[in-house]
């Protein structure tokens, strides 16, 4: 286990300046892995998150290709529903899907507090595994209360997510007991990664912004806030994510985030202009560009480095995460460079 408080990552996270841009990816394992299709296997991806060796594998992967300066833990924002006998499978080439979606208050007896220990010992001992391995910090995450439950109401993915939307207008304290018991599952999965040596945790709400700000400040920031607030005694940067979130951002950070994920639509500069001096940006290369020719990469990786102008308060990384389509071989020549371009103007970090 190495000291890992000066590391690029951590550093950026905290604002200071460093020796480099710090960079990782979204979604960083996974199917555009040749070394990922090898071991994974066939199967509910659920089942390889259960087997510790081959999720921290798994995880380690990336890492070792692409030379990023972070680790995410290889899981998944429904493992904790799932684990606790909701009824969630995730189909490949779908995503997350319940047989029986949740529908009135009847299902809230689904949804019973999640004891990690007890109901996700695999992904303790995963992340213990990976902390001891590890030279750059390990992310921890969750699925955000409202992106959880956005899965368990419509049954699957979604376009429109119009359950979602008809149940949090037209059922108010049926959604927000919803969101509640969710808040608490999502506590607990993140204390119990940090206590189990995580260093950073980031939230995953990837499909708040198909809410007006009106709506998601009133039917979902306060549950996202109940999970940061609960969390803030932990001394680890806390990152809020989601994808078009433009208008969104303000309020999301509100809820107490320290690093703010921005996806592709949004400028850094408009990002910044939004949400001032006191956070940390992450993101924002449109991961569609990684499709194109490197010299159409190129340009918009020092794009984005060019609209971030240096601030040391940013990680550099997809606006989303990486698509099973895309070249690995591009991304090595991102993380390389953003490294080299990256501000060199010191800083001791690792
Ligand atoms: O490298 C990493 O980022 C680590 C692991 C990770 C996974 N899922 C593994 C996974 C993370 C951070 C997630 C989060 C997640 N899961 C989110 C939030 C991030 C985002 O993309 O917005 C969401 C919305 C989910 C739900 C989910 N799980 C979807 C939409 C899918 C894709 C379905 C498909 O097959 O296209 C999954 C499955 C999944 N989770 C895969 C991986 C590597 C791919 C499927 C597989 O290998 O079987």
């Amino acid at each position: 286990m190495s000291d890992l408080t000066s590391s690029a990552f951590l550093r950026a996270c905290r604002g200071e300046p460093g020796s480099r841009v710090p960079v990782w990816f979204m979604r960083q394992a996974g199917r555009s892995l040749p070394e990922y299709r090898a071991i994974r296997g066939e199967g509910s991806i659920n089942e390889a998150i259960a087997k510790p060796d081959l999720a921290t594998e798994i995880t380690l992967q990336p890492v070792r290709r692409y030379g990023v300066d972070a680790a995410i833990l290889f899981s998944d924002i429904v493992t904790p529903v799932h684990a606790i006998g909701f009824g969630i499978d995730i189909k490949p080439g779908v995503g997350p899907v319940a047989e029986k979606p949740f529908a009135s208050a009847a299902d809230l007896d689904r949804l019973r507090p999640l004891d990690p220990d007890v109901d996700t010992p695999y992904v303790l001992e995963t992340v213990r595994n990976l902390v001891a391995e590890l030279d750059v910090p390990l992310i921890g995450f969750a699925g955000a209360p409202f992106t959880v439950a956005s899965y368990l109401v419509e049954g699957g993915p979604s376009k429109t997510h119009a359950r979602t939307k008809q149940m949090l207008h037209d059922e108010p304290a049926l959604w927000h007991n919803l969101l509640d018991r969710l808040a608490d599952i999502a506590i607990a999965s993140l204390r119990s990664q940090v206590e189990n040596g995580a260093s950073a945790i980031q939230l995953f709400d990837s499909w708040a912004g198909t809410l007006d700000p009106t709506t998601y400040e009133r039917s979902v920031l306060p549950a996202s806030t109940k999970v940061f607030e609960a969390l803030a005694d932990l001394d680890v940067p806390r990152i809020h994510f989601g994808v078009n979130t433009g208008e969104l951002l303000p309020l999301m950070a509100s809820a107490g985030a320290t690093v703010m994920g921005v996806d592709w639509r949004t400028p850094l500069t408009s990002a910044r202009a939004r949400l001032g001096d006191t956070v940390t940006l992450q993101g924002n290369l449109d991961p569609a560009v990684c499709l194109a020719s490197w010299p159409v990469v190129e340009r918009e990786v020092r794009r984005v480095l060019a609209e971030n102008a240096g601030n040391p308060a940013h990680i550099f990384n997809l606006g989303h995460g990486v698509m099973p389509a895309i070249d690995p071989e591009i991304l090595e020549q991102v993380v390389e460079l953003v490294h080299a371009e990256g501000r060199a103007d010191g800083g001791p970090d690792a």
